[in-house]
């Protein structure tokens, strides 16, 4: 049985680690040889017109690899239908790029007949590509790339936006790629010499309730951890693939584990180590100045307000529970892996294990995000 319960749309993905598209590079061959064991396979990216292939033709004579598919749909079918004799195989998404809608539509289309994802490439910067409007040209342009999207998600097909952090305003855009209707946001957090830019993941984690992706200088679990604390619901890998053997399978094996013990694969850091707003739930009782003390002001909330709602929530569970912890209960309680015997004492006290006592958490905290969700907003976001 599988640990996780990861759902967008028609898909279910059986671990939260991804292959993310290398063009020219990642296709099924490729995911047979280092991807299996992920639990999505971001294929591509493709190019579905005239325009994109000519582009990846001109790319690919300057020596830089590139699939150039003239019959794209029948191509795809192929590398889909490839697929049947593939036991346990990942998910699989379609990273594609063209200039016209109609490519689009069509392979969303054979996406959704086989049950895969379409993931639209703003991403590229190739001049080849960005020359005739595809890739990151379209995060300049959000008005074209919600009609795109919202043009794509009447096939009915789970859609995804790559994207690059950092380029344009990514609390703007994630509201934008959210509102046009896509299920998910693929985004490259990349802080050129400096690895990922967690606050991009955090930003839009605030944001929007688009399924998450983080991407960007994944190498090992303990990077993973640092894209799952601020947000993302899975992280993807590049270049880390073909450099790094096994990766995805060490990935795999440690994140599962992690779940097993932890009950919360993705559980945010606290707020002040600088965790999205799903961390309200390891708050403290707010009996002192700190980082929760702007988040709150941001949702337009008292100290008394915050308090009185995470008892309400928490009415009838166990987290009412935990005399002897710092507050009294373990409704203000830290995260299981900060180290703490009172609170691990009350837990053997009552009978839970600490990833019951995450999955609590987990719960507490959707309940808060749904009720915040209601409240006006005083200031951006991302604080
Ligand atoms: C050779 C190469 C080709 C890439 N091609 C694509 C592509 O076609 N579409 C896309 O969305 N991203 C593409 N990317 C970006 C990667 O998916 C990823 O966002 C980036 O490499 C950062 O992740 P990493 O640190 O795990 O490598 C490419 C990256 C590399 C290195
Ligand atoms: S209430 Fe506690 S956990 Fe939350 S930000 Fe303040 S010190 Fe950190
Ligand atoms: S009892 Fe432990 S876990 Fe609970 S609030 Fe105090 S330090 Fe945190």
């Amino acid at each position: 049985m599988t640990e996780f319960d990861i759902h967008v749309g028609y898909t279910h993905i059986k671990n939260p680690i991804a292959l993310a598209p290398m063009a020219g590079i990642t296709n099924i061959d490729f995911v047979r040889d280092y991807a299996m064991s992920a639990g999505l396979a971001v294929i591509g990216g493709y190019n579905l017109d005239d325009a994109t292939n000519e582009a990846a033709r001109s790319i690919n004579e300057r020596g830089r690899a590139e699939f150039v598919t003239p019959e794209p749909i029948e191509h795809l079918r192929g590398e889909l239908d490839r697929l049947k004799g593939m036991d346990d195989h990942p998910t699989i998404a379609l990273n594609v790029r063209s200039t016209e809608i109609m490519p689009l539509m069509e392979a969303a289309l054979l996406a959704k007949e086989y049950d895969a994802i379409l993931e639209i490439d703003c991403h590229c910067r190739q001049p080849e590509m960005a020359g005739i409007g595809v890739g990151e040209p379209l995060l300049h342009d959000l008005q074209r790339l919600g009609s795109i999207i919202s043009k794509i998600k009447k096939t009915g097909v789970v859609l995804s936006v790559k994207t690059r952090s950092g380029i344009v305003d990514d609390h703007e855009l994630a509201a934008a790629i959210e509102d046009a209707g896509a299920d998910m946001i693929h985004i490259d957090a990349m802080e050129p010499g400096f690895g990922a830019d967690y606050d991009a993941i955090k930003a839009v984690r605030n944001a929007t309730d688009l399924f998450i992706i983080g991407n960007n200088s994944v190498t090992d679990f303990r990077s993973a951890k640092d894209m799952f604390g601020y947000g993302s619901d899975m992280v993807s890998l590049a270049r880390a693939v073909p450099k790094i053997p096994g990766v995805i399978d060490d990935l795999v094996r440690s994140v599962t584990i992690f779940q097993e013990q932890t009950g919360w694969y993705n559980a945010p850091k606290h707020i002040c180590s600088g965790g999205d707003d799903r961390a309200l739930t390891f708050c403290c009782l707010p009996v002192k100045r700190c980082a929760l003390m702007r988040v709150l002001r941001r949702y337009g909330m008292t100290p008394q307000e915050f308090a009185d709602l995470k008892v309400r929530l928490s009415r009838g569970t166990p987290l009412e529970l935990g005399d002897n912890t710092c507050f009294g209960t373990l409704i203000w309680c830290c995260k299981l892996t900060k180290p703490c015997f009172m609170r691990d004492a009350v837990l053997g006290q009552i009978g839970i294990s600490g990833a019951q006592y995450m999955k609590l958490k987990k719960r507490l905290s959707e309940s808060i995000l749904e009720h915040l969700k209601e409240l006006p907003i005083s200031s951006a976001a991302n604080d």
